[in-house]
């Protein structure tokens, strides 16, 4: 698969370490920054992965922040993206269920790395379950239609 990354300078390491998993896991990893550890603003890096996944580049996308909650909120806003913030694996495998995710995010703050491997690889085995939720997230797709 080929997966989208991207973090603030909270997170930087934790994205090294969550890229290098995931080539071990043999997926191809895009690495849409940041680079260092200087502050920076997590909307930047939310946007790009979310741009990325909603435009086809990637298969899908993983982004880390200080707590998960301002890089997601940003990639929800672009349409078509499904991101989904969690600090368990439980969370990550039902939000592919019945959600269809299509970016997983978590904190840096908040979680340990082996906690965040354990999220990605429930999230990236999980499979979108379709049927009655379905119907469900066209719900939330006339939502989004509905804005200006
Ligand atoms: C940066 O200080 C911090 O606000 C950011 O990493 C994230 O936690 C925001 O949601």
């Amino acid at each position: 698969m080929k997966i989208g990354i991207g973090n603030d300078h909270v997170a930087l390491e934790m994205k090294k370490e969550i890229a290098e998993f995931l080539r071990g896991m043999g997926h191809e990893v895009i690495d849409y920054g940041a680079d260092s550890s200087e502050r920076c603003d997590y909307p930047v890096y939310g946007e790009k992965v979310a741009n990325a996944v909603a435009g086809g580049d990637v298969d899908c996308g993983v982004l880390i922040c200080g707590t998960g909650v301002g890089i997601s909120l940003a990639a929800n806003k672009v349409k078509g993206i499904r991101a989904c913030v969690c600090s368990e694996p439980y969370t990550a495998k039902l939000s592919k269920c019945h959600n269809n995710t299509n970016i997983i995010a978590f904190g840096a703050r908040v979680i340990g790395i082996e906690t965040a491997k354990m999220i990605v690889d429930e999230w990236l085995r999980a499979e979108y379950e379709g049927g009655r939720h379905q119907k469900r997230l066209d719900m939330i797709a006339d939502i989004e239609e509905k804005q200006r």
